[in-house]
């Protein structure tokens, strides 16, 4: 299987702080990757290169074919799903109105919105509202709409950091299939356990 990203090199200075040094290492398409670090290590600065959310100060990065300047284009966008902290969902409106707008700003059909949910077995919540559900079932809405569009390759920041074991047991099988049905996966964790996912 060919590289879907390439990392080489790679360096990210804050002011004259080096937060990653050197950094290379690739992730082959249909694998799940998990990047094992304790906190503070620089795991969400390079998730945040990967999705042309922060520059790289030096080295190679390339994903999907893709060239670091262009990761801030709306096609590298589409291609590539995001669950991070910064991900969040319009709490005072429904499972619903939620995911049909992130198929609007997708360009997605709102018809898989069912297909989705049942993917990450919450299809009971379509019609109540965001602020009524638990956090472990926020996370699980916040990968449906992660995967909304479809992406190849998804990149998940600690998705079960703040999870009780249950919760983070259906997130572990919802990615499990995923994976088997083709999507690439960037996850990164503190837990030893979730890296041999
Ligand atoms: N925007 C920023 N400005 C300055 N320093 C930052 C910024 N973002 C992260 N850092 C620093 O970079 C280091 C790595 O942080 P981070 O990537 O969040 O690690 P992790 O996700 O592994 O916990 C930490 O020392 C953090 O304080
Ligand atoms: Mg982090």
């Amino acid at each position: 299987m060919k590289n879907i990203i390439e990392v080489k090199g790679l360096r990210k200075k804050f002011g004259l702080e080096t937060v990653i040094k050197d950094v290379t290492f690739h992730v082959k398409q249909g694998e799940i990757f998990g990047l094992l670090g304790p906190s503070g290590s620089g795991k969400t600065t390079i998730i945040k290169i990967l999705t042309g959310e922060l520059a790289k100060t030096a080295g190679e990065v390339s994903v999907l074919d893709f060239s670091s300047k262009e990761f801030r284009t709306s096609y590298f966008r589409s291609n590539i799903g995001i669950l991070s902290d910064n991900s969040a969902l319009y709490e005072r409106l429904t499972v619903n109105d939620n995911l049909k707008l992130f198929c609007k700003l997708y360009n997605t059909p709102i018809d898989r919105i069912n297909g989705m949910l049942r993917e990450v077995q919450l299809e009971e919540t379509r019609e109540k509202v965001v602020s009524k559900l638990s956090k472990g079932m926020k996370q699980r809405i916040l990968l449906a709409k992660a995967l909304i569009h479809k992406p190849d390759l998804i990149f998940l920041d600690e998705p079960t950091s703040a999870l009780d074991p249950a919760s983070a047991d259906h997130i572990h099988k919802g990615l499990q299939k995923l994976n088997e049905e083709g999507t690439t996966i960037f996850l990164t964790t503190h837990n030893m356990e979730e890296a041999t996912l």
